[in-house]
Protein backbone atom coordinates (compact mmCIF):
# COMPACT_ATOMS: atom_id res chain seq x y z
CA UNK A 1 0.00 0.00 0.00
CA UNK A 2 1.46 3.37 -0.87
CA UNK A 3 2.11 5.71 1.71
CA UNK A 4 0.75 9.25 1.77
CA UNK A 5 3.56 11.05 0.98
CA UNK A 6 4.50 8.50 -2.41
CA UNK A 7 1.06 8.71 -3.30
CA UNK A 8 2.10 9.02 -7.08
CA UNK A 9 -0.91 10.62 -8.17
CA UNK A 10 -0.91 14.21 -5.50
CA UNK A 11 1.31 15.25 -3.83
CA UNK A 12 -0.64 16.00 -0.37
CA UNK A 13 2.52 17.79 0.76
CA UNK A 14 2.62 20.30 -1.58
CA UNK A 15 -1.38 21.14 -0.54
CA UNK A 16 -0.41 21.73 3.71
CA UNK A 17 -4.31 23.23 4.53
CA UNK A 18 -6.15 20.59 1.48
CA UNK A 19 -7.03 17.76 3.85
CA UNK A 20 -7.53 20.43 6.51
CA UNK A 21 -10.18 21.96 4.10
CA UNK A 22 -11.63 18.89 2.62
CA UNK A 23 -12.45 17.69 6.72
CA UNK A 24 -14.32 21.44 7.46
CA UNK A 25 -16.28 21.74 4.52
CA UNK A 26 -16.65 18.49 2.72
CA UNK A 27 -20.42 17.92 3.78
CA UNK A 28 -21.42 19.66 6.56
CA UNK A 29 -20.59 22.04 9.17
CA UNK A 30 -21.26 24.29 12.18
CA UNK A 31 -20.01 28.01 12.03
CA UNK A 32 -19.85 29.31 15.24
CA UNK A 33 -19.85 33.45 15.23
CA UNK A 34 -17.59 33.81 18.42
CA UNK A 35 -18.38 37.97 17.83
CA UNK A 36 -22.41 37.84 18.63
CA UNK A 37 -21.76 35.34 21.85
CA UNK A 38 -19.24 38.17 22.60
CA UNK A 39 -22.03 40.95 21.80
CA UNK A 40 -24.79 38.60 23.72
CA UNK A 41 -23.33 38.18 26.65
CA UNK A 42 -22.47 42.68 26.94
CA UNK A 43 -26.03 43.53 26.26
CA UNK A 44 -27.49 40.48 28.56
CA UNK A 45 -24.90 42.18 31.34
CA UNK A 46 -26.63 45.49 30.50
CA UNK A 47 -29.64 44.15 32.18
CA UNK A 48 -27.55 42.89 35.69
CA UNK A 49 -27.33 45.06 38.74
CA UNK A 50 -23.22 46.23 38.69
CA UNK A 51 -22.32 43.98 40.88
CA UNK A 52 -24.25 40.94 39.62
CA UNK A 53 -21.92 38.34 37.83
CA UNK A 54 -22.59 36.40 34.81
CA UNK A 55 -21.47 33.09 34.65
CA UNK A 56 -21.36 31.33 31.15
CA UNK A 57 -22.55 28.02 30.60
CA UNK A 58 -20.69 26.22 28.11
CA UNK A 59 -21.48 22.80 28.96
CA UNK A 60 -22.63 20.56 25.93
CA UNK A 61 -19.56 21.65 24.66
CA UNK A 62 -20.86 25.29 24.61
CA UNK A 63 -24.34 24.12 23.89
CA UNK A 64 -23.08 22.63 20.79
CA UNK A 65 -20.57 25.59 19.42
CA UNK A 66 -17.49 24.61 20.53
CA UNK A 67 -16.95 25.34 24.36
CA UNK A 68 -13.22 26.80 23.81
CA UNK A 69 -14.69 29.59 21.27
CA UNK A 70 -17.70 30.69 23.30
CA UNK A 71 -15.67 30.81 26.41
CA UNK A 72 -13.25 33.32 24.66
CA UNK A 73 -15.67 34.97 23.57
CA UNK A 74 -18.41 34.74 26.58
CA UNK A 75 -15.24 35.88 28.65
CA UNK A 76 -14.23 38.80 26.38
CA UNK A 77 -18.06 39.89 26.78
CA UNK A 78 -17.54 39.96 30.66
CA UNK A 79 -18.31 36.81 31.84
CA UNK A 80 -16.37 36.32 34.61
CA UNK A 81 -16.83 32.48 35.87
CA UNK A 82 -17.85 29.53 33.44
CA UNK A 83 -20.33 26.22 34.43
CA UNK A 84 -19.59 22.77 32.83
CA UNK A 85 -21.75 19.39 33.34
CA UNK A 86 -18.76 17.40 34.23
CA UNK A 87 -15.11 17.04 35.34
CA UNK A 88 -14.12 16.16 32.14
CA UNK A 89 -15.33 19.11 30.35
CA UNK A 90 -13.59 21.54 33.26
CA UNK A 91 -10.64 19.65 32.98
CA UNK A 92 -10.81 20.61 28.98
CA UNK A 93 -11.36 24.09 29.34
CA UNK A 94 -8.53 24.18 31.83
CA UNK A 95 -6.20 22.68 29.20
CA UNK A 96 -7.59 25.39 26.84
CA UNK A 97 -5.78 27.94 29.21
CA UNK A 98 -9.09 29.27 30.69
CA UNK A 99 -8.27 30.66 34.31
CA UNK A 100 -11.46 31.90 35.49
CA UNK A 101 -13.56 30.41 37.78
CA UNK A 102 -14.96 26.98 36.82
CA UNK A 103 -17.98 25.37 38.28
CA UNK A 104 -19.16 22.01 37.77
CA UNK A 105 -22.66 21.84 37.68
CA UNK A 106 -23.60 18.08 37.77
CA UNK A 107 -22.46 15.68 40.72
CA UNK A 108 -19.09 14.27 41.69
CA UNK A 109 -19.77 11.14 43.80
CA UNK A 110 -16.16 9.47 43.95
CA UNK A 111 -13.05 10.56 45.94
CA UNK A 112 -11.11 9.85 42.72
CA UNK A 113 -13.56 12.68 40.77
CA UNK A 114 -13.14 15.33 43.45
CA UNK A 115 -9.31 15.01 44.15
CA UNK A 116 -9.02 15.60 40.23
CA UNK A 117 -11.64 18.19 40.24
CA UNK A 118 -9.41 20.15 42.90
CA UNK A 119 -6.27 19.16 41.16
CA UNK A 120 -7.34 21.16 38.11
CA UNK A 121 -9.09 24.39 40.35
CA UNK A 122 -12.29 23.03 39.32
CA UNK A 123 -15.33 23.78 42.10
CA UNK A 124 -17.98 21.04 42.04
CA UNK A 125 -21.70 21.11 43.00
CA UNK A 126 -22.08 19.72 46.30
CA UNK A 127 -25.33 18.30 47.64
CA UNK A 128 -24.87 16.61 50.97
CA UNK A 129 -22.65 16.47 53.84
CA UNK A 130 -21.00 12.89 52.88
CA UNK A 131 -19.52 14.62 49.90
CA UNK A 132 -18.63 17.50 52.03
CA UNK A 133 -17.13 15.29 54.35
CA UNK A 134 -14.92 14.06 51.36
CA UNK A 135 -14.05 16.91 50.29
CA UNK A 136 -13.07 18.47 53.46
CA UNK A 137 -10.83 15.42 53.49
CA UNK A 138 -9.30 16.28 50.05
CA UNK A 139 -8.50 20.20 51.34
CA UNK A 140 -7.10 18.67 54.45
CA UNK A 141 -4.91 16.13 52.63
CA UNK A 142 -3.15 18.90 50.50
CA UNK A 143 -3.10 21.21 53.51
CA UNK A 144 -5.31 23.73 51.42
CA UNK A 145 -9.27 24.73 50.94
CA UNK A 146 -11.75 23.00 48.26
CA UNK A 147 -13.45 25.81 46.50
CA UNK A 148 -16.68 24.79 46.27
CA UNK A 149 -20.79 25.79 45.47
CA UNK A 150 -23.39 24.20 47.66
CA UNK A 151 -26.65 23.43 45.88
CA UNK A 152 -29.82 23.40 47.02
CA UNK A 153 -33.03 21.62 46.34
CA UNK A 154 -36.14 24.43 46.01
CA UNK A 155 -38.80 22.57 43.39
CA UNK A 156 -36.69 20.94 40.78
CA UNK A 157 -36.01 17.46 42.82
CA UNK A 158 -32.70 17.06 40.92
CA UNK A 159 -29.35 17.61 42.66
CA UNK A 160 -29.03 19.70 46.15
CA UNK A 161 -29.64 19.40 49.40
CA UNK A 162 -32.91 18.96 51.14
CA UNK A 163 -34.24 22.49 51.90
CA UNK A 164 -36.12 21.17 54.76
CA UNK A 165 -32.76 19.52 56.22
CA UNK A 166 -30.37 22.23 54.77
CA UNK A 167 -29.88 25.06 57.75
CA UNK A 168 -29.27 22.18 59.70
CA UNK A 169 -26.58 20.86 57.55
CA UNK A 170 -25.55 24.28 56.91
CA UNK A 171 -24.59 24.65 60.57
CA UNK A 172 -22.62 22.02 60.59
CA UNK A 173 -20.72 22.10 57.14
CA UNK A 174 -19.21 25.50 58.54
CA UNK A 175 -17.33 23.86 60.83
CA UNK A 176 -15.20 21.99 58.39
CA UNK A 177 -12.45 24.33 57.49
CA UNK A 178 -10.79 22.68 54.61
CA UNK A 179 -13.46 23.76 52.44
CA UNK A 180 -14.01 27.73 51.22
CA UNK A 181 -18.01 27.53 50.07
CA UNK A 182 -17.51 29.81 47.56
CA UNK A 183 -21.61 30.00 46.22
CA UNK A 184 -24.59 28.76 47.58
CA UNK A 185 -27.61 28.30 44.58
CA UNK A 186 -30.45 26.68 43.17
CA UNK A 187 -31.68 25.94 40.11
CA UNK A 188 -35.34 27.10 38.47
CA UNK A 189 -37.60 24.12 36.99
CA UNK A 190 -39.84 26.56 34.99
CA UNK A 191 -39.16 29.82 34.48
CA UNK A 192 -39.99 29.44 31.12
CA UNK A 193 -43.34 28.47 31.39
CA UNK A 194 -46.16 30.78 31.17
CA UNK A 195 -47.19 32.53 34.34
CA UNK A 196 -43.70 32.44 35.71
CA UNK A 197 -43.98 35.63 37.19
CA UNK A 198 -47.95 35.12 38.92
CA UNK A 199 -47.95 35.03 42.72
CA UNK A 200 -47.35 31.50 43.92
CA UNK A 201 -45.97 30.16 40.63
CA UNK A 202 -43.57 26.99 40.92
CA UNK A 203 -40.61 30.21 39.67
CA UNK A 204 -42.28 32.72 42.56
CA UNK A 205 -42.44 29.58 45.42
CA UNK A 206 -38.87 28.73 44.43
CA UNK A 207 -37.51 32.27 45.07
CA UNK A 208 -39.16 32.62 48.18
CA UNK A 209 -38.09 29.24 49.50
CA UNK A 210 -34.46 29.93 48.62
CA UNK A 211 -34.97 33.43 49.92
CA UNK A 212 -35.87 32.06 53.08
CA UNK A 213 -33.38 29.46 53.29
CA UNK A 214 -30.85 32.10 52.90
CA UNK A 215 -32.62 34.57 55.45
CA UNK A 216 -32.53 31.32 58.21
CA UNK A 217 -28.34 30.81 57.57
CA UNK A 218 -28.10 34.20 58.15
CA UNK A 219 -24.46 34.61 56.04
CA UNK A 220 -22.83 37.92 56.79
CA UNK A 221 -22.06 39.91 53.91
CA UNK A 222 -18.51 39.80 54.02
CA UNK A 223 -17.83 36.13 53.53
CA UNK A 224 -17.92 36.59 49.61
CA UNK A 225 -20.35 33.39 49.66
CA UNK A 226 -21.74 34.18 45.89
CA UNK A 227 -25.73 33.47 45.78
CA UNK A 228 -27.77 32.37 42.55
CA UNK A 229 -30.32 30.93 41.06
CA UNK A 230 -31.02 32.51 37.80
CA UNK A 231 -30.99 30.88 34.19
CA UNK A 232 -31.88 32.43 31.16
CA UNK A 233 -35.22 32.58 31.87
CA UNK A 234 -34.96 33.42 35.30
CA UNK A 235 -32.49 36.32 34.40
CA UNK A 236 -34.76 37.63 32.11
CA UNK A 237 -37.63 37.79 34.07
CA UNK A 238 -37.22 39.71 36.05
CA UNK A 239 -33.91 41.51 38.92
CA UNK A 240 -35.67 39.22 42.39
CA UNK A 241 -34.05 36.63 40.35
CA UNK A 242 -30.55 37.69 40.43
CA UNK A 243 -28.86 37.96 43.35
CA UNK A 244 -24.86 37.96 43.24
CA UNK A 245 -24.81 35.71 39.71
CA UNK A 246 -26.64 34.12 36.98
CA UNK A 247 -25.97 31.32 35.02
CA UNK A 248 -26.80 31.65 31.62
CA UNK A 249 -26.62 29.34 28.81
CA UNK A 250 -29.39 29.34 25.83
CA UNK A 251 -29.97 33.35 25.53
CA UNK A 252 -26.03 33.69 25.43
CA UNK A 253 -25.88 31.89 21.76
CA UNK A 254 -28.85 33.89 21.04
CA UNK A 255 -32.04 32.58 21.77
CA UNK A 256 -34.48 33.95 24.07
CA UNK A 257 -36.54 30.99 26.50
CA UNK A 258 -39.14 33.77 26.73
CA UNK A 259 -42.08 34.75 23.99
CA UNK A 260 -41.74 38.43 25.35
CA UNK A 261 -38.43 40.13 26.10
CA UNK A 262 -37.22 43.57 26.08
CA UNK A 263 -37.56 44.58 22.87
CA UNK A 264 -34.31 46.27 23.45
CA UNK A 265 -32.54 42.77 23.23
CA UNK A 266 -31.20 41.86 20.10
CA UNK A 267 -30.19 38.49 20.91
CA UNK A 268 -27.89 37.30 17.73
CA UNK A 269 -27.78 33.56 16.68
CA UNK A 270 -23.97 32.31 17.52
CA UNK A 271 -24.74 29.09 15.02
CA UNK A 272 -25.28 28.64 11.45
CA UNK A 273 -25.40 24.75 10.18
CA UNK A 274 -24.43 24.62 6.50
CA UNK A 275 -24.55 21.80 4.18
CA UNK A 276 -23.19 20.94 0.24
CA UNK A 277 -25.38 20.08 -2.20
CA UNK A 278 -24.38 16.71 -3.08
CA UNK A 279 -25.88 15.47 -6.04
CA UNK A 280 -28.83 16.96 -7.77
CA UNK A 281 -31.91 15.08 -10.42
CA UNK A 282 -34.52 15.77 -11.63
CA UNK A 283 -37.80 13.45 -11.05
CA UNK A 284 -41.01 13.10 -13.33
CA UNK A 285 -44.55 13.78 -11.61
CA UNK A 286 -45.73 11.73 -9.64
CA UNK A 287 -42.85 9.89 -8.55
CA UNK A 288 -41.99 8.98 -4.52
CA UNK A 289 -39.27 10.15 -2.51
CA UNK A 290 -36.84 8.74 0.38
CA UNK A 291 -37.86 6.01 2.52
CA UNK A 292 -41.65 5.24 2.79
CA UNK A 293 -42.53 7.56 -0.43
CA UNK A 294 -44.10 9.33 2.13
CA UNK A 295 -43.79 12.06 -0.60
CA UNK A 296 -45.06 12.06 -4.03
CA UNK A 297 -43.96 14.71 -6.58
CA UNK A 298 -47.04 17.01 -7.85
CA UNK A 299 -44.46 17.91 -10.73
CA UNK A 300 -41.48 17.62 -12.78
CA UNK A 301 -39.72 18.42 -9.65
CA UNK A 302 -35.60 19.08 -9.46
CA UNK A 303 -34.05 17.79 -6.19
CA UNK A 304 -30.75 18.67 -4.18
CA UNK A 305 -29.57 15.99 -2.18
CA UNK A 306 -28.16 17.59 1.09
CA UNK A 307 -25.07 15.75 2.57
CA UNK A 308 -26.50 16.03 6.43
CA UNK A 309 -29.34 13.66 7.98
CA UNK A 310 -30.10 12.45 11.57
CA UNK A 311 -27.30 10.89 12.09
CA UNK A 312 -25.72 14.10 11.62
CA UNK A 313 -28.62 16.09 14.30
CA UNK A 314 -31.06 16.90 12.16
CA UNK A 315 -34.11 15.14 14.07
CA UNK A 316 -36.08 12.88 12.14
CA UNK A 317 -39.53 14.17 12.71
CA UNK A 318 -38.77 17.37 10.97
CA UNK A 319 -38.80 15.35 7.37
CA UNK A 320 -41.18 17.50 5.17
CA UNK A 321 -41.62 20.50 7.43
CA UNK A 322 -38.48 22.32 7.18
CA UNK A 323 -37.02 24.83 4.81
CA UNK A 324 -33.89 25.35 3.60
CA UNK A 325 -32.13 28.57 2.66
CA UNK A 326 -29.92 29.36 -0.92
CA UNK A 327 -29.34 33.04 -1.72
CA UNK A 328 -32.07 34.33 0.41
CA UNK A 329 -34.49 32.15 -0.75
CA UNK A 330 -36.21 29.24 1.28
CA UNK A 331 -36.72 25.47 -0.34
CA UNK A 332 -38.99 23.07 1.08
CA UNK A 333 -37.19 19.56 2.45
CA UNK A 334 -39.25 17.03 1.14
CA UNK A 335 -39.85 13.32 2.18
CA UNK A 336 -38.30 11.34 4.90
CA UNK A 337 -34.57 12.88 6.60
CA UNK A 338 -32.23 9.78 6.09
CA UNK A 339 -29.01 9.26 8.10
CA UNK A 340 -26.60 10.85 6.18
CA UNK A 341 -28.76 12.94 3.46
CA UNK A 342 -31.65 15.23 2.97
CA UNK A 343 -34.00 15.84 -0.61
CA UNK A 344 -34.55 19.67 -1.15
CA UNK A 345 -36.98 20.97 -4.02
CA UNK A 346 -34.98 23.51 -5.96
CA UNK A 347 -37.51 23.07 -9.24
CA UNK A 348 -37.36 27.07 -8.87
CA UNK A 349 -33.43 27.70 -8.95
CA UNK A 350 -31.18 27.67 -11.65
CA UNK A 351 -28.15 28.93 -9.59
CA UNK A 352 -28.20 25.74 -7.21
CA UNK A 353 -25.31 23.64 -8.29
CA UNK A 354 -23.82 20.01 -7.29
CA UNK A 355 -21.22 21.48 -4.27
CA UNK A 356 -22.94 24.60 -4.03
CA UNK A 357 -23.80 25.35 0.04
CA UNK A 358 -27.04 25.57 1.60
CA UNK A 359 -27.91 27.11 4.97
CA UNK A 360 -30.40 24.80 7.43
CA UNK A 361 -29.71 26.79 10.55
CA UNK A 362 -28.72 30.71 10.28
CA UNK A 363 -29.24 34.05 8.46
CA UNK A 364 -29.04 34.95 4.33
CA UNK A 365 -30.34 38.08 4.27
CA UNK A 366 -33.37 38.58 5.28
CA UNK A 367 -34.11 34.77 5.71
CA UNK A 368 -33.70 33.60 9.20
CA UNK A 369 -33.77 29.91 10.32
CA UNK A 370 -33.87 29.34 13.93
CA UNK A 371 -33.10 26.45 16.22
CA UNK A 372 -36.72 28.01 17.90
CA UNK A 373 -38.20 27.09 14.63
CA UNK A 374 -37.03 23.64 14.42
CA UNK A 375 -37.58 22.95 18.41
CA UNK A 376 -41.19 24.31 17.84
CA UNK A 377 -41.64 21.96 14.39
CA UNK A 378 -39.96 18.49 16.00
CA UNK A 379 -41.99 18.93 19.59
CA UNK A 380 -39.06 19.50 21.37
CA UNK A 381 -37.20 22.40 23.24
CA UNK A 382 -34.08 24.44 21.67
CA UNK A 383 -31.60 23.54 24.15
CA UNK A 384 -31.88 19.68 22.95
CA UNK A 385 -31.73 20.91 19.04
CA UNK A 386 -28.84 22.33 20.14
CA UNK A 387 -27.27 19.92 22.10
CA UNK A 388 -28.12 16.83 19.45
CA UNK A 389 -24.98 17.81 16.39
CA UNK A 390 -23.37 15.45 16.24
CA UNK A 391 -19.27 15.15 16.03
CA UNK A 392 -19.58 14.12 12.34
CA UNK A 393 -20.39 18.05 12.42
CA UNK A 394 -16.39 19.82 11.94
CA UNK A 395 -17.04 23.56 13.92
CA UNK A 396 -15.52 26.52 12.31
CA UNK A 397 -15.29 29.86 13.56
CA UNK A 398 -15.98 32.62 11.59
CA UNK A 399 -16.19 36.24 12.75
C1 LIG B 1 -27.74 24.29 36.84
C2 LIG B 1 -27.92 25.06 35.56
N1 LIG B 1 -27.77 26.38 35.58
C3 LIG B 1 -27.92 27.13 34.48
C4 LIG B 1 -28.24 26.55 33.26
C5 LIG B 1 -28.40 27.41 32.03
O1 LIG B 1 -29.73 27.38 31.58
P1 LIG B 1 -30.19 28.19 30.30
O2 LIG B 1 -29.58 27.53 29.13
O3 LIG B 1 -31.66 28.06 30.31
O4 LIG B 1 -29.73 29.58 30.48
C6 LIG B 1 -28.42 25.17 33.21
C7 LIG B 1 -28.80 24.54 31.95
O5 LIG B 1 -29.44 23.56 31.82
C8 LIG B 1 -28.26 24.40 34.39
O6 LIG B 1 -28.41 23.07 34.39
Amino acid sequence: MQNRQTNQFFNFDKFPNFEKEIDLKQRAWIEVKGKAIEINVRQLRSKLSKNCKFMAVVKADGYGHDAKVVSEYAIKGGASELGVATLKEGIKLRSFGVKKPILILGNLYTKRDLIKSFKNDLMPTISSIRECLVCNNIGKHFGLKFALHLKVDTGMSRLGFESNKFVQQFEKIKSFENISIKGIYSHLSSADEDGALNFQSITQLQRLKFNKLLKQINLDSSNQIKIHLANSAGMLLSRDFHFHMVRVGLSMYGYSPLDKIDKNLLLKQALSLKVKVAFIRTIDKGVSVSYGGKFVSHRKTKLAVLSIGYADGVPRNLSGKINVIHNNKFYPQVGSITMDQMMVDITDSNEIKVGSTMLLLGSDGDKTISPLEWARKSNTIPWEILCSFKNRLPKVQVD
